[in-house]
């Protein structure tokens, strides 16, 4: 860490000589900005709400690199939420599994977000995408609704302490859907053998020079670029500086090594009280949407308790790790959907969104 951030206050020293202060901030952008554009972007407006305000409560879901694979249509008494194929991670997701849970997730808020508006609905998987069809009644409060918009994913080490059993039960009770099962893992000993898998999965995907010129097109280094494209994985919110995006293109191989990478995965699984292993009975888009939606109502149940939680896919995504991580989670033979890491920590900057009207179809 030390290391990094060395390397950074280097990299910030020379930019600003090269670009002179009031350069170095015309291309960083204002973190304050930011953090008033990011608020207003989940805001919680009361009903009676559009459908849109739906849609724009959806989009806040969790998906893979942020991406924001979806595209949703509005038609009378449903939304439709339809894969975007632009927006795939070919490389870390050859198989378009997170981006079919990224929309399971996406329709899970519209369900929950439907109730607490006035909408309220059943999510189905049709062929070509997933269809929330819904009617118009009462608002009614919902117990997850308040978190759509206080979710995120949290990559800051947490703080050691353990969650007490009836919170542990209440998140697995909250993503307890048919076609999905949950496994917490709490155990040290367990936690040290997912911890290793995690670093083990950091290692190859590391040394995969394709995974990483996928990962860095995502990343946004500073809150200009961040509200200016509105997705990917902004710097801030992964506990990073602002750099402008020519400086961190070039300083990232340096930045971001396997050992660095290595030491924080090995902190934050260290530092967590827990992770969740999600398995889906049927392999396919039907058992991954399921996935998102349990994994939404997990990370809604968690935000209102105020327990974090981030994903460490990585022994999910280099699929010769899947059998060690199935096992581990007493799952031998399954193929492992998600591994989230739960904990408590602090809050970090919120990550972007595209404005409604480009993700309607
Ligand atoms: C299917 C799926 C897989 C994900 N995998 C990872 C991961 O391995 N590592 C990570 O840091 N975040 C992962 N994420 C989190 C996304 O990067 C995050 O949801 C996105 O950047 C938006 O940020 P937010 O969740 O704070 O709104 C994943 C999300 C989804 C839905």
């Amino acid at each position: 860490m030390i290391g990094q951030l060395a390397v950074f206050g280097l990299a910030a020293a020379a930019g600003v000589a090269a670009a002179g202060a009031g350069g170095w901030r015309a291309a960083v952008g204002s973190t304050a900005d930011y953090d008033r554009w990011a608020a207003g972007l989940r805001a919680w407006r009361a009903p009676p709400a559009e459908v849109a305000e739906l849609v724009r409560l959806a989009a806040l879901a969790p998906n893979g690199h942020n991406t924001q694979p979806w595209r949703f249509r509005v038609g009378d008494g449903r939304i439709e939420i339809l894969p975007d194929l632009a927006r795939r991670t070919p490389v870390v997701d050859p198989d378009d599994h997170h981006l079919w849970t990224s929309l399971g997730a996406a329709a899970e808020t519209l369900a929950v977000a439907g109730v607490a508006l006035g909408r309220p609905g059943e999510v189905e998987a049709e062929g070509e995408g997933i269809a929330y069809v819904h009617g118009a009644g009462a608002a009614r409060p919902h117990p997850l609704a308040a978190a759509i918009g206080r979710r995120q994913t949290t990559r800051a080490d947490y703080d050691c302490r353990p969650l007490a059993a009836e919170d542990a039960a209440a998140l697995a009770a909250a993503a307890a859907l048919p076609g999905v099962r949950i496994v917490l893992v709490t155990e040290p000993a367990a936690m040290g053998r997912l911890r290793d898998l995690v670093v083990a999965g950091n290692d190859v995907q590391m040394g995969d020079a394709a995974f990483m010129a996928e990962l860095a097109a995502w990343i946004r280094f500073n809150p200009r670029t961040a509200m200016a494209t509105g997705d990917g994985l902004y710097a801030g919110a992964s506990g990073n500086p602002s750099i402008p995006t020519w400086l961190g293109r070039s300083i990232l191989p340096r930045i971001m090594t396997p050992a660095s990478e290595a030491a924080r995965f090995a902190r934050q699984m260290q530092t967590s009280a827990g992770c969740a292993v999600v398995f889906a009975e049927e392999a396919g888009p039907r058992g991954w949407i399921q996935v998102g939606r349990a994994c939404q109502r997990f990370a809604l149940a968690a935000t209102t308790r105020d327990i974090r939680m981030s994903f460490v896919n990585q022994p999910v995504e280099v699929a010769a790790l899947r059998p060690e991580l199935a096992a581990l989670a007493g799952e031998p033979g399954q193929r492992p959907d998600l591994l989230i890491r739960f904990g408590f920590g602090p809050l970090l900057p919120f990550s972007p969104r595209r404005p409604v009207a480009d993700v309607l179809a």
